[in-house]
């Protein structure tokens, strides 16, 4: 039996938090909104949980709020979200601040998930960039951005961990591993509510989706899910908890239930995870009417599910106005107390005071702001430059890439010159206008140095009911009046003209996000027989997959000579990409999701633990665990990217041979720039449990470092490892490291080779 290092449960577990700007038991707060309380009634106290919005954008759900002013002037509404510029804004909280009896004030929300109007690329990309520095500038450029339009309040960051690529909103996270997502999830938490919540530029953040929404059974969006605790604690829930560390101001929760009951209803994970294990003091909101929506689960009436939500610790509801319509209700009833109410209340008063509103209700409203604060030249810099550091190179045969700036290009494909498809899912308050495309990248960065010949070749998809699926919010997918054939023959007889081809192909922006689950996570038939054709030129073949998941693009790899992952770069996506490409920028993004070999390798990730049959290679080989149709191996792993230079790693020299709990291991290792490019490397620390008693994963990240290296140099790369870094959630729910071996591994991705060991006592 080993011997328990417990102490850093109590550490972590009961690590309390605390919002920038305010104090822990901040006195003068308490009084204020003790002394507001006193004078609301029960119905001013319902109203502030109420969350609406007036439609007009883009909306997630069938419900619109209805009558809003008038239930602005009842004070019946603590908070609205769709309504955008400093005067509209100033105008709402007029209502609230100069017409309702105590003159409230609300705050103002919107989802700003990758950027407001300076678009980023979508936070799946934004994760392979694995540079904390430059994801927590873009969160606090959006921050900026949107307090300049009114809006202090962002349903963002989405951290839930997702294995699965089916799911479309895999796009909208930090990919499928715990220890990064946390240290994202910190990023973007202190990029949105930096010091102080006061600062006009400033936005209270939302930790979201409370809980597990990235594990739906099938990939299918909204769906069950069901999942061991061990799994919750040591995989799932890790980013939610480091977001409640950093601050975060407010969570949301899921559609999806856990352990049998939706998140918007679990007191489990609301109260006793949340609130009493975390330590959150900032208030929860539910998801756009997932109280209601816990009808359909089978839950119960309105009143039953509104009452069952308020209890288990939701504090303000989206929308559905389950809150606003029955609690009155139920508290005559006895199905809620008066002390559930205040609780909930007094969290979204504190919020408000902590954001400023008590003192100055229009401080975010400011009609100057938007002409200097949105769309800067400095914002779209940082757009070009995350964009570029968000590509991953996944195939490079014979040094193709970085093309020469000179000869012919055949650029090809249906993403080549589409406005529509540049910013990415869930960007609602970007506009496509302002976007880059992909040939306008390449004339801006290209001059007249190179000749450009540009055919679009295929549709995304030929299929006219499927586009009609796509296009809801508008065209993403445009079927040409052409015939395919048409189109094909034209790309195919430019493409004979140029010196390489570059086909830029992939998904439409809608073909990810919410509701957008597929099964078949391949390219589309229209866009495979382009490539297939284009391969049969002759010509070297550039292929850039524009997309929201990770996609199963085997073929493809085989018909390139070069592939580029682009996910959706955003607003500087075409300029971006023409760097990368041109070689003003040297790649170096790395995935942060497995790429599977085909649908059925799903869910798939990294740090899998052993069965009893573990299969030694990808041959297939009877009674062990693999299929007799596919290989156990990816096509490309978690870490996985590469450079137009390599990078050689050697001496894994460890400090010492044995850790305990009062010290620490210093891992150092030497990487060199062994090709003819400076570049930089993701330099990634794994380490590997050898005995434990539950059985361990294969390995996982603990550490890694993103550096920079000249070509010919050599950096010396060093990790520190303390017990605490090996500590797990056991089946009883206490988190310790257990004494043993440990092998590390160091390397540029989650298959690196070079091991050491050492002994933790
Ligand atoms: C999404 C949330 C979003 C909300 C409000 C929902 O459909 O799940 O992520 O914040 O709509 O727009």
């Amino acid at each position: 039996m080993k011997r328990f290092l417990s102490f850093v449960a109590t550490v972590l577990l009961f690590a309390g938090c605390q919002h920038p700007g305010t104090e822990p038991g901040d006195t003068e707060m308490d009084t204020y909104i003790s002394d507001l309380m006193s004078k609301m009634t029960t119905q001013e106290k319902i109203g502030q949980l109420n969350l609406v919005t007036p439609g007009g954008g883009i909306l997630t759900g069938s419900v619109v709020s209805t009558d809003v002013e008038q239930k602005i002037k009842t004070g019946q509404v603590g908070g609205i979200f769709g309504v955008y510029g400093p005067e509209k804004t100033r105008q709402a909280q007029r209502l609230a601040v100069e017409e309702s009896r105590l003159g409230i004030p609300m705050i103002f929300g919107s989802d700003v998930i990758h950027g407001y109007k300076t678009t980023f690329p979508l936070p799946i990309g934004l994760s392979c960039t694995w540079d904390m520095e430059l994801i927590k500038q873009t969160a606090s450029v959006a921050a900026k951005e949107a307090t300049a339009d009114g809006i202090f309040w962002n349903f963002s960051p989405m951290v839930d961990v997702s294995r699965d690529p089916r799911w479309g909103r895999i796009s909208e996270g930090a990919g499928e591993d715990p220890f990064l997502g946390s240290e994202i999830a910190k990023a973007m938490v202190e990029g949105y509510q930096q010091k102080d919540l006061r600062d006009p530029t400033t936005m209270l953040a939302t930790v979201k989706h409370f809980a597990l929404y990235g594990a739906p059974e099938a990939g299918r969006d909204y769906n069950t899910v069901d999942m061991s605790h061990l799994r919750m604690f040591n995989d799932y829930f890790p980013p939610y908890k480091a977001a409640i560390e950093a601050g975060v101001g407010s969570v949301m929760t899921s559609f999806n239930d856990v352990d049998g009951v939706p998140a918007s209803g679990n007191k489990w994970l609301l109260t006793t995870i949340l609130r009493d294990m975390w330590g959150f003091d900032g208030f929860v909101v539910s998801d756009y009417t997932s109280v209601n929506e816990m009808i359909a689960h089978g839950l119960g009436d309105l009143q039953q599910v509104s009452a069952m939500a308020l209890k288990a610790g939701l504090d303000m509801d989206m929308v559905g106005e389950g809150f606003l319509t029955t609690l009155t209700q139920s508290l005559e009833e006895g199905m809620v107390s008066e002390e559930d109410i205040n609780k909930a209340c007094r969290r979204i008063l504190e919020a408000k005071y902590k954001l400023g509103l008590f003192q100055d209700p229009y401080l975010y409203f400011n009609a100057d702001r938007p002409a200097t604060d949105i769309l800067t030249p400095v914002h779209r810099q940082l757009a070009r430059q995350a964009a570029a550091r968000s590509m991953v190179l996944l195939k490079n045969d014979e040094q193709l890439l970085p093309l020469k700036k000179s000869g012919t290009v055949a650029l090809v494909g249906p993403l080549v010159d589409s406005r529509n498809n540049m910013l990415g899912t869930w960007a609602p308050t970007g506009e496509a206008r302002y976007a880059v495309t992909v040939l306008e990248g390449f004339n801006n960065v290209l001059g007249d140095q190179v000749k450009i010949l540009h055919a679009k070749g295929a549709n995304i998809c030929n299929d006219p009911d499927f586009a009609k699926k796509i296009n809801v919010f508008g065209p993403k997918i445009f079927i040409d009046e052409r015939s395919p054939e048409a189109m094909l023959k034209e790309a195919i007889s430019l493409a004979r003209r140029a010196d390489v081809i570059i086909a830029v192909v992939g998904e439409a922006t809608e073909m990810s996000g919410e509701s957008s689950s597929r099964t078949d996570i391949s390219l589309p038939m229209s866009q495979k027989k382009l490539l297939r054709e284009l391969e049969k030129t002759g010509r070297p073949l550039v292929v850039v997959n524009m997309s929201g998941r990770p996609m199963a693009i085997g073929e493809e790899v085989e018909l390139a000579d070069a592939l580029l992952q682009m996910w959706h770069a955003g607003i500087e996506g075409g300029n971006a990409l023409a760097d990368v490409l041109f070689g003003d920028y040297n790649p170096s993004g790395k995935l942060t999701a497995t790429f599977p070999v085909n649908v059925g390798q799903v869910p798939i990730y990294y740090s899998i633990r052993n069965t009893g049959r573990p299969q030694g290679s990808d041959e297939f080989q009877k009674f062990k665990s693999n299929y007799l149709d596919a290989p156990n191996s990816p096509l490309f792993p978690f870490g996985y990217g590469l450079s137009y230079t390599s990078f050689e790693y050697k001496d894994l020299i460890l400090d010492k041979p044995t850790l305990t709990n009062l010290d620490e291991i210093k891992v150092s290792v030497s990487v060199t720039n062994s090709g003819d490019y400076d570049g930089e490397e993701v330099v990634q620390l794994y380490v590997r449990d050898m005995v434990a008693s539950i059985t361990p994963p294969m390995r996982l990240l603990k550490g890694f470092n993103k550096v920079f290296i000249p070509k010919g140099d050599t950096k010396e790369v060093t990790f520190t490892i303390r017990a605490q870094d090996l500590a797990f959630y056991h089946p009883d729910l206490s988190f310790y490291a257990e004494p043993g071996e440990f092998k590390v591994f160091v390397g540029g991705n989650s298959n690196a080779s070079l091991s050491a060991s050492f002994t933790l006592e």
